[in-house]
């Protein structure tokens, strides 16, 4: 790539590409997309591969160290995250400030920019063992918070984590767990849930990676950074699209089941409607996450007994949208997103703690990219506009308006 910026800087001409559709902001060797052929490689390794024989944990390490751990990194490495899965006592008052029915995503990264304030023996970015300490406390401390988030909506006690267990399974038993009940993780529930982690754990230069990317530039602290990436997260058109897809399916059924007439408002574009869960950016081809997403959503569905009446209508939505002229020219095709939402309905999670999930996915991808930003001096973040305002104009007193 031609560095552009330098070449024009000074020269009095800026590139104007509205939403970066053909700017690179960054190099990176983390994450490979080739969106015309649909595929996607963490650090050379094929997704498929990746998530038919890897872990969450694995994949985390690979992301943020750029290689596959050996047994004794793996053993160290998962052993170091136990040990800091517990959240700060006082951490735990934030929780009791918000109202009880409030949405997740905010809760979760307002708890997690209060780490900066829990955690200050760890925020200095030029000291490499403040930054290894602050990776660790954030990739064990988010699913406690995450956790806590949902305990707190549905009004039930928080549970310590317990440390005898995975990364994956100390979550789903802080989430669905009550403290006088034992709770035994089902290890399928967990194997599923591990693996949609992996598919969602990195992509490359997304809205919230470089949300992340470019709140780090000022030299931000890894905490802040992150829950910078989790605001960016939020919205439907990015993370938030999985919970926008199942609130779709549902409201489709509601009115008699009729894709077809959804479809039309959407090719209408009555009311600014989308097809959530369709299109992206990058890949003009089938997601390819999205092809492992939907094969998985029978298996689960049937293990768990999940809502299969939404499974077909999502398929009777993608079936018509593949031979629809108007999604076939745009080159729109399901993503990521678009399967997920009826696994984890499946799995018990409340459609509001959908993007909490797709978060903690994404979490090793936001702090590989943290890190590969800040092994070079870094350069801040600061785009260039075009100016549309008025030209200069004479301040007018309050009593001459
Ligand atoms: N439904 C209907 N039409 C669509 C959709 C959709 N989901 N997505 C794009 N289009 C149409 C647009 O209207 C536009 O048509 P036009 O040129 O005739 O006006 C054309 O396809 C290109 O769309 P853009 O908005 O220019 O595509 P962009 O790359 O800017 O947006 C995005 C990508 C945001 C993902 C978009 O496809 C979308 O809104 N999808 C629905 C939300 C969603 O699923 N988001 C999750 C993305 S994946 C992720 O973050 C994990």
């Amino acid at each position: 790539g031609i560095e552009l910026g330098k070449l024009l800087a000074n020269t009095g001409y800026t590139t104007y590409d509205p939403g970066f559709v053909n700017t690179a902001s960054t190099k990176s060797a983390i994450t490979y997309i080739d969106g015309d052929a649909g595929i996607l490689r963490y650090r050379g390794y094929p997704i498929e591969q990746l998530a038919q024989r890897s872990t969450f944990i694995e994949v985390s390490y690979l992301l943020i160290y750029g290689e596959l751990p050996t047994p004794s990194q793996l053993e160290d490495f998962t052993d170091r995250i136990r040990r800091h899965t517990l959240l700060h006592e006082d951490l735990k008052h934030f929780f009791d400030g918000f109202p009880r029915n409030a949405h997740p995503m905010p809760v979760l990264s307002s708890v997690t920019n209060a780490l900066s304030a829990y955690y200050e023996d760890s925020l200095d970015l030029h000291d490499q063992a403040q930054v290894e300490l602050s990776t660790v406390r954030l990739l064990a401390k988010l699913p406690t918070i995450a956790a806590y988030a949902y305990k707190k909506s549905v009004g039930q006690p928080f549970l310590y984590p317990d440390n005898s267990l995975g990364l994956v399974e100390n979550f789903l038993r802080m989430t669905f767990g009550l403290p006088a009940e034992p709770y035994e993780v089902d290890p399928e529930l967990a194997a599923a849930l591990d693996m949609l982690l992996i598919l969602h754990a990195d992509h490359e230069q997304n809205c919230s990676t470089s949300t992340v990317r470019l709140v780090g530039s000022s030299e931000a602290n890894l905490f802040t950074s992150v829950s910078g990436g989790i605001n960016a997260l939020w919205g439907p058109l990015h993370g938030g699209a999985n919970q926008a897809v199942l609130e779709m399916l549902e409201r489709i059924r509601a009115d008699g089941g009729d894709a077809e007439k959804f479809m039309r408002r959407v090719k209408n574009r009555e009311d600014g409607v989308r097809l959530m869960g369709f299109g992206h950016r990058v890949y003009k081809n089938y997601d390819p996450r999205a092809a492992i997403v939907k094969k998985t959503a029978d298996a689960v569905l049937s293990r768990l007994g999940g809502d299969d009446q939404l499974l077909e209508i999502a398929k009777t939505v993608e079936e018509r949208a593949l031979t629809d002229d108007y999604f076939t020219e745009r080159k729109l095709y399901p993503n990521v997103d678009f399967y997920t939402g009826v696994i984890y309905r499946a799995m018990g999670f409340p459609t509001r703690m959908f993007t909490v999930l797709f978060a903690m996915g994404r979490l090793p991808g936001w702090i590989a990219h943290w890190r590969e930003l800040h092994q070079e001096p870094v350069r801040i973040g600061r785009p260039r506009q075009v100016y549309t305002g008025y030209s200069e104009r004479e301040y007018l007193d309050l009593a001459s308006r």
